[in-house]
């Protein structure tokens, strides 16, 4: 029969004839027609099959211990005949997609697929298809493609991987994988392959929860040792019989596994980016039964503990941990002796040290003892923390290099080595290795046995803070005065202490009996109120805060944090009900919360005017804000800080004061964000009081020191911020030239300004401000009082506000830096 010729009817019956010799539920199932869709169900989870029955596309369930009541489904792509069913792909574009309660829908219509709970709200769907939808493919290569009638590919799987690369795929420039965060955890974790718009294939960490890229440890060019490797790459391919090249773009490929690998009709091929951040080409053999496992065919890097040096974040394996090298080239990760995985459910995770060891520590226990009674060393050959040091000594012996460590408070670990250099380390440990060309051993430092816990506390009780100038100073008004004045005075100060005892009991019954109007907001509601967190408007230490609009179109920021440890669901309750309780008119509104599985966000009101280091540093001098705004913004700040120190139900330490942190109102009145944060940042398991020790430039040098922390550090901190507001300069110096230096360098110019008597340098000849002469030297005065070295010499808030208010005078400040050359002669 001649095809041309065929008539309308025998095609007909050719189709129909086809109809019957292909096995009905490949074709139907291949050929996916709109309107289509599969439901979220314990036991018979629908799922639509490739042709060959290789790939399953539909709703896995995830065992994840929890009950059955709360099984939870994840919308994925898997190997349908292998037994472990493995999974290669699962929606992303971004984040990926949260799993979804039973019940849930996934639909093909018109519009493109989308991803809805059992109460029919949209969960998710793939973020860029225009166009009508005719129907869907799914093909055997294990790609679900969307296409429009004129079969034009609207959409496709193989275009949004996540982890993992089947053959016939190709990555292009600007394309990533990400890891994920465990074997078991789809979300995101912080390995990424990236084809790099100059053509290099690299493996790399970011820093979660922002996007920073870490140094690359593996980088294809690098090892591209062919005359041409000058050729930059064009895209990676993994070609559809498994072989996986760089293609360049001029023709040639840089070959990353063998070109001759078992034949793709005998075996299954992948290539996963692992959550341990080891790229792996594995293998399985199609047709074994049950006895048939992934082997892996290539990897890299080739020892990725030796790789991964993060200078500016986590390496392989969390804080204080050692990674070594196991099986096929995976790492493994262990605390050392004495320390413990601050989450036990997560091996690859941060250890802490299960004593504690600081320099007041070491001062009240050395009545105990000789140092050497009460610390010893655990020894262990060729291990090292590259990144943790702060000093070196050499040439230094074992026995000195171990006694200088000893009689240092600040050493936690001493690494010695090629047999005369000591280096000396702090805590937390990062990057934590075994390196055999060390010649050395670290030495850590443990105590010989229990002492009591002596953690320092971060809220102080109230009722024990006083100041004692203020004693100081009714006491000499008392000796210094008439019978009957003191008579008076005695006479007020009981009336007094009974107005604040009566003050005190409030307080504490407002703190048992939490009351508050925080609003429970399901992850849900909050995923749709911010469009899946679409429009981000900041971040932080914390995690990242988007836009969104909850119910009659209230504007929030919705504030997503890092996952916190699992379970300290009541800490993080009793932690928002402390924010909750506050309210101030300088203080950003808490409206309400979410606390879903793993999921902690907080929901404030919006403040549409930005930041004030939007305002401050503008650079364009005309838009400069006005002096009479700026000081109505130092009262406002003071007075929101005087709150949370002073009068809120339960004392906050704001611990990060600083630009970025003082939000304007349409208006243009000031209010303090992110306070309550830090005591939230201690539960999460991945930060250590080291993080939260505010923002360079900002923070008090009792961080440093190992002080205890008290409302202190946020004077010191407003004094740095009250500089940048009279000066409109950022403690960080210009933006080209951020460099250390720079930091010190506002306080210093600032104080030199001063003791010159060139106030108008300081205001760069604002002449609003040179008008107000003696209002801007308060300012100036009371900040320098504010970064005092020494905090007892700071002011209270409370003292700062009357200062600022001109309800005291303020007396001239000594020298804010007592350990470096001060000029002490002022001009008047
Ligand atoms: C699965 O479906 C089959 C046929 O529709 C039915 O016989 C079986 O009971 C179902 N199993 C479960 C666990 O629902
Ligand atoms: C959306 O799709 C078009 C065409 O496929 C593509 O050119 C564009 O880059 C895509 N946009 C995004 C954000 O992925
Ligand atoms: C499905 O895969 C085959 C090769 O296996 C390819 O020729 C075809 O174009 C693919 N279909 C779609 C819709 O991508
Ligand atoms: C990768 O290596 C090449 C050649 O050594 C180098 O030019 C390029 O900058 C590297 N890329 C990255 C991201 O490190
Ligand atoms: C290098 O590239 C040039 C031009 O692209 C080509 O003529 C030459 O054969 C290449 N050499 C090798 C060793 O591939
Ligand atoms: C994939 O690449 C290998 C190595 O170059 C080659 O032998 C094989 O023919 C390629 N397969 C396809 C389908 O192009
Ligand atoms: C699976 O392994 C067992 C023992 O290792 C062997 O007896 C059996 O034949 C294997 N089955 C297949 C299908 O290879
Ligand atoms: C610390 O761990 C050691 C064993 O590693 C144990 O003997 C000791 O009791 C622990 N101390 C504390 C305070 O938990």
């Amino acid at each position: 029969m001649n095809p041309p010729s065929m008539s309308p009817v025998s095609i007909h019956h050719t189709l129909f004839l086809l109809l019957f010799l292909i096995p009905r539920p490949s074709l139907a199932q291949a050929n996916i027609p709109v309107p289509s869709s599969l439901t979220a169900t314990n036991g018979n989870s629908s799922s639509w099959l490739s042709p060959s029955r290789d790939f399953a596309f539909g709703f896995r369930s995830l065992s994840n211990g929890d009950t059955k009541k709360n099984q939870l489904f994840l919308l994925a792509i898997w190997y349908n005949k292998i037994p472990s069913k493995t999974i290669v792909w699962f929606p992303s574009e971004g984040l990926p997609a949260p799993p979804v309660p039973e019940n849930s829908k996934v639909e093909l219509t018109n519009s493109g697929l989308v991803l809805i709970n059992p109460q029919g709200e949209e969960l998710w769907k793939p973020g860029n298809v225009s166009g009508t939808v005719s129907h869907a493919v799914f093909n055997d290569t294990g790609n679900f493609v969307i296409l429009d009638s004129s079969s034009e590919v609207l959409w496709q799987s193989f275009d949004n991987p996540w982890d993992t690369l089947l053959p016939s795929q190709v990555l292009g420039k600007g394309k990533s994988l990400s890891s994920r965060q465990s074997e078991e955890s789809f979300s995101r974790g912080r390995f990424q392959l990236r084809m790099l718009d100059t053509g290099d294939l690299v493996l790399n960490t970011i820093n979660l929860p922002s996007d920073y890229a870490n140094e690359a440890y593996y980088n294809s060019t690098a090892t591209d040792d062919s005359s041409n490797g000058s050729t930059p790459g064009k895209e990676l391919v993994f070609n559809s019989s498994g072989s996986l090249f760089v293609s360049k773009e001029n023709g040639e490929r840089l070959y990353l596994s063998q070109r001759d690998i078992s034949p793709a009709s005998d075996s299954y091929h992948r290539v996963t980016l692992n959550f341990d951040g080891v790229l792996i080409q594995y293998k399985h053999p199609k047709n074994s039964g049950s006895n048939g496992s992934w082997e892996p065919l290539w990897s890299q890097p080739e020892d990725i503990c030796a790789k991964v040096t993060v200078r500016d974040g986590i390496g392989v394996c969390g804080y204080n941990s050692i990674c070594t090298l196991g099986e096929n080239n995976r790492p493994k990760c262990n605390c050392p002796e004495k320390f413990t995985l601050l989450d036990p459910s997560d091996k690859y995770g941060s250890c802490r040290p299960n004593f504690t060891q600081s320099c007041a520590d070491d001062q009240e226990r050395t009545k105990l003892g000789p140092m050497e009674d009460l610390y010893g060393f655990e020894e262990l050959t060729n291990t090292d923390w590259p990144t943790s040091d702060y000093a070196l000594l050499q040439p230094f012996g074992e026995n000195d290099c171990r006694n200088s460590c000893l009689h240092d408070c600040m050493c936690a670990v001493a690494v010695w080595r090629d047999g005369r250099s000591c280096w000396k380390k702090k805590l937390p440990l990062s990057n934590g290795k075994i390196v055999p060309t060390l010649d050395g051993k670290a030495m850590i430092k443990v105590p010989k046995r229990d002492f009591p816990p002596t953690d320092f506390p971060l809220q102080e009780p109230k009722a024990r803070y006083k100041d004692p100038k203020t004693l100081v100073l009714v006491g000499s008004v008392l000796l210094g005065s008439s019978v009957f004045v003191n008579f008076v005075l005695f006479g007020a100060c009981m009336v007094f202490f009974l107005i604040y005892r009566k003050q005190l009991k409030k307080v504490s019954t407002k703190g048992t009996v939490v009351e508050t109007n925080l609003r429970h907001f399901t992850y849900q509601e909050l995923f749709r109120a911010t469009n899946g967190f679409m429009e981000e408007i900041g971040s932080g230490a914390f995690g990242i805060v988007y836009k969104g609009v909850i119910s009659n179109n209230v504007a929030v920021a919705v504030k997503k944090l890092t996952s916190m440890m699992r379970d300290k669901e009541k800490e993080f309750r009793t932690e928002v009900n402390v924010i909750g309780q506050t309210h101030h008119k300088n203080l950003v509104r808490l409206l309400g919360f979410c606390d879903e599985g793993q999921e902690r966000l907080l929901v404030y009101e919006f403040l549409s005017n930005g930041s004030l280091s939007d305002h401050l540093f503008a650079g364009d001098p005309k838009l400069k804000t006005p002096w009479n705004l700026r000081c109505q913004i130092v009262l406002g700040v003071a007075r929101g800080l005087m709150y949370l120190h002073d009068e809120c139900p339960k004392q906050i330490i704001h611990c990060d004061i600083k630009p970025q942190n003082i939000l304007l109102d349409n208006n243009c009145v000031a209010k303090i964000s992110d306070f309550g944060m830090a005591k939230l940042l201690m539960m999460n398991q991945s930060h250590t009081m080291t993080n939260i020790r505010g923002t360079r430039g900002y923070c008090a040098p009792e961080w440093f020191r190992n002080l205890p922390i008290t409302v202190k550090v946020d004077v010191y901190s407003f004094g740095v911020l009250l500089l940048e507001i009279i000066s409109c300069r950022s403690c960080w110096g210009s933006e080209s030239s951020g460099e250390e230096r720079e930091i010190e360098a506002l306080t210093d110019w600032a104080y030199d300004c001063f003791t010159e008597g060139r106030l108008d340098a300081l205001v760069e000849g604002d002449a609003q401000a040179l008008r107000d002469t003696e209002k801007l030297k308060n300012l100036v005065m009371v900040a320098f009082w504010c970064i005092q070295e020494e905090p007892s010499l700071r002011p209270t808030m409370r003292k700062v506000t009357q200062m600022l208010d001109g309800a005291v005078g303020v007396p001239d400040p000594p020298c804010p830096f007592p350990f470096s050359s001060c000029n002490t002669t002022i001009v008047p």
